[in-house]
């Protein structure tokens, strides 16, 4: 079977293959015209493969190359012709308004955290993020709650099983952070803790708490003083004073509350405040020498102050919410706000 074409049939043929393209008004016409007559199976690939002589070769090779070219011209000139309806039929308005993306903003939950934070990496302290499921040896024996201490009951503390439990303050921290190093030591601990409370206006089973531990030689209440009242000029201006109320904490001899002078009313007196123009914000002593003992720090050398206060708490009386309960619920309208 003689399949070549002859020079008649290759001028035919390139005349067809020439007005097809032309008509071509798609891209996908353009597509169907390459496959016709450039395509495995087209008269011209099935002529080339059947050629026996280099003349006739080089005819239907340099008849290929045109139809290739024509082809190519035609698809790259329909290509122009879309762009061209694109960019005069999809006209982009610049003046609408754009899309908006919804920003977030930061709890006040963190801000206040970023604040006690930056306060303290300010005065040299390491700032440590510590576990929340604690063991009863870290989260009491250490800090040497006496056995028949109340938050050691099930009632009042998450436990795990006998043993781990969900961390009830930050003050093991003190114990972790006194272990790992030797004095002098400057660190505050930052996290949640949970106590088995209702959900009232004050109390949520998750709060989060800072816990600040200094210990070196001849420390005093005076620093711890002079460190608190740092702290709570940075959370509540540099108007406020810092006063020490007795108290008792198991790991603290002496202990002590602080109060920070009213930000809300200035002293004036308020509900904040239940009018005494103070309003008491966490414990704090300095470190118990037994504590000291039973970490293996000689309390004869080394003297501490540590202090713990609730985030939440500082935050509300920085932004004067009255409850405890939108911390948690997430209301995007309470939220917003900061
Ligand atoms: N851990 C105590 C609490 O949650 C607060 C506290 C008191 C922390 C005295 C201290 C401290 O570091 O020295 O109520």
């Amino acid at each position: 079977m003689v399949t070549s074409l002859t020079r008649m049939d290759a001028q035919t043929l390139e005349n067809d293959a020439l007005v097809a393209v032309a008509a071509a008004t798609s891209l996908d016409e353009v597509e169907r015209v390459r496959v016709e007559y450039l395509g495995r199976k087209s008269a011209l690939k099935l002529a080339l493969r059947e050629v026996r002589d280099r003349e006739t070769g080089m005819t239907l090779n340099a008849l290929r190359e045109r139809l290739e070219a024509a082809v190519d011209a035609r698809e790259e000139e329909l290509r122009r012709v879309e762009l061209d309806r694109r960019l005069t039929e999809d006209v982009v308005d610049v003046t609408l308004p754009g899309e908006e993306r919804p920003l977030g903003t930061l709890h006040p939950t963190t801000l206040t955290r970023r604040i006690v934070e930056d306060a303290f990496l300010g005065l040299g302290y390491e700032v440590i993020d510590d576990r929340e499921v604690e063991t009863v040896h870290y989260n009491f024996d250490q800090l040497s709650f006496p056995p028949a201490h109340p938050s050691r009951s099930h009632r009042d503390t998450f436990f795990l099983d006998s043993e781990r439990l969900l961390r009830t303050e930050t003050s093991p921290s003190q114990i972790h952070v006194m272990e790992a190093k030797k004095p002098p030591i400057y660190m505050v601990s930052l996290g949640r803790v949970y106590r088995r409370d209702e959900v009232t206006a004050t109390r949520f089973p998750i709060f989060h708490q800072f816990e600040g531990l200094a210990v070196d030689r001849h420390i005093t209440l005076a620093d711890l003083k002079g460190t608190l009242l740092h702290v709570m000029r940075a959370l509540f201006g540099d108007e406020r004073r810092v006063r020490f109320r007795t108290h008792f904490f198991p790991f603290t001899e002496p202990s002590i509350e602080p109060d920070v002078s009213c930000p809300i009313c200035d002293m004036q007196g308020c509900r904040m405040c239940k009018y005494t123009g103070w309003i008491e914000l966490g414990g704090a002593g300095m470190v118990d020498p037994q504590v000291f003992l039973n970490v293996g720090i000689d309390p004869e050398e080394w003297t501490g102050f540590a202090f713990g206060c609730g985030i939440e708490r500082a935050a509300q009386l920085r932004h004067g919410i009255s409850e405890i309960r939108p911390f948690w619920e997430n209301d995007l309208r309470v939220l917003r706000q900061f």
